[in-house]
């Protein structure tokens, strides 16, 4: 019994960590941030409001999400000599390269002062990284298109502000689209914390050392990185486009359950949720409305995304498998309709979990108990011998 909740003991023995932030029950689907379901914030709150709610364990009222806005709002730039950093890349360079390079190159901004014992730095670390993370996300998009970088706007909101920072131009007025900015706002919010996740986890051991944690997060952008994790998305796509039609639809659901095939539907399955995960619901709801004010509610790769889902969930060995789509089946096709291209896609995603991976930081170096995290491991190699010298090797 830990709190309100009662454990097994096999599944204790398998948790790195006690946390009061995000409660995920896999067998039934649920995502709770600091009690509440994800779908009631998806619904009702915007991406500031949870980034308060995770950090600081309550909703803010009026006057505290105001302060809290403002904050963030204070720190959007980044330090002009940071612009030079992106000159050491090539203009082709994939963004999740750039941007590991370039939040890691925050430590090299803010080290000095920084105590990360005291409370106080924390949360201004905490603010730096949630302000210029966007900033620095459409820096990349903007440095690989050969465009000149947009300065943040502070009369616009947190998701106004990236989407003008991404499609802008110096030359022209831009003005956001509202429903589009609540889409984007609401996937925001879908990934802003999943518990002990990999990327997660690589804050939490790389943290425990007493690290930067501006270069902490950079390992998590590093470890999000990868297909398995936060680059589904922009496999699902791709997948998508290789499947191309409904038709092609079986051939794949059997390459996927073919124990000779290492190809896996991507976006379907997860090491936790053996329900549907409660975020594909609302990223398909989001997707849909995102299309319909579009104009392409016909959209094709939609089309096959929902007829795979349905193929796929009435299959015996997806039910068997408990293959559900997960969070990133869906972000892919709603993020391209806003006009995100796919090598962008899980540097959004990484802009949504960055309020996660400093609120778990801040948890871990903030319990007086914290340690240096140290894995074990069984080893499985050869039993003690001795040297052998050269002439004597054959
Ligand atoms: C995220 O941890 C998190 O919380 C992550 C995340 C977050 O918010 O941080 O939720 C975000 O990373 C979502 C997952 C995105 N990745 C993908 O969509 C990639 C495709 N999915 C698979 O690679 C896989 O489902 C994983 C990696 C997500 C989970 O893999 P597990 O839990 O290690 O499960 P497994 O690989 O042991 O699979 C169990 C069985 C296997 O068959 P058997 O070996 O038991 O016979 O299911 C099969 C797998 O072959 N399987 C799939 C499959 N995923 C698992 N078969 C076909 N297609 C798939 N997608």
């Amino acid at each position: 019994q830990l709190g309100l909740f009662t454990y097994d003991p096999g599944f204790l023995a398998t948790a790195s960590c006690q946390s009061a932030i995000t409660f995920i029950d896999g067998d039934a689907g649920l995502l709770y941030y600091r009690g509440y379901p994800i779908e009631q914030l998806a619904e009702h709150s915007d991406f500031m409001e949870v980034c308060y709610l995770l950090l600081n364990g309550e909703l803010p009222t009026a006057q505290e999400k105001k302060t809290f806005e403002t904050s963030i709002r204070r720190h959007t730039m980044v330090h002009d000599q940071l612009h030079n950093f992106f000159k050491g890349f090539r203009r082709d360079a994939h963004p999740m390269a750039v941007m590991v390079g370039v939040v890691g190159a925050l430590s090299a901004f803010y080290y000095d002062a920084l105590k990360i014992t005291n409370a106080e730095h924390r949360a201004i670390s905490a603010t730096r990284l949630l302000a210029k993370v966007p900033t620095i996300a459409a820096m990349c998009y903007r440095y690989n298109k050969g465009l000149p970088f947009m300065y943040p706007r502070n009369d616009l909101s947190y998701a106004a502000n990236f989407l003008y920072m991404m499609f802008a131009t110096p030359c022209e007025e831009y003005v956001p689209n509202p429903v589009l900015v609540r889409a984007f706002d609401r996937i925001l919010t879908l990934h802003a914390d999943h518990e002990q996740n990999a990327s997660t986890s690589t804050v939490r051991l790389a943290g425990s050392s007493g690290a930067n944690p501006f270069a902490c997060i950079a390992a998590g952008i590093a470890a999000l990185w990868g297909p398995a994790h936060g680059g589904a998305n922009e496999a699902v796509l791709k997948q998508l486009e290789e499947i191309g039609d409904v038709s092609q639809v079986g051939k794949y659901i059997a390459r996927a359950k073919d124990k000779n095939d290492s190809f896996r539907l991507m976006g379907f399955g997860h090491r936790i949720y053996k329900h549907m995960d409660p975020r594909a619901g609302v990223m398909r709801r989001t997707c849909h409305e995102v299309l319909t004010e579009l104009g392409l509610h016909n959209d094709p790769l939609f089309k096959l995304a929902l007829e795979l889902e349905r193929i796929a969930l009435e299959d015996e060995y997806f039910i068997t498998k408990k293959l559900y789509p997960n969070v990133d089946f869906y972000s892919g096709i709603v993020l391209r309709a806003l006009g995100i291209p796919t090598s962008m896609f899980t540097a959004v995603f990484a802009m949504g979990r960055t309020v996660g991976w400093i609120t778990q930081w801040n948890e871990m170096i903030s319990d007086p108990q914290q340690k240096i995290g140290r894995p074990r491991q069984l080893y499985v190699g050869p039993v003690q011998r001795d040297w052998v010298p050269l002439e004597a090797r054959d």
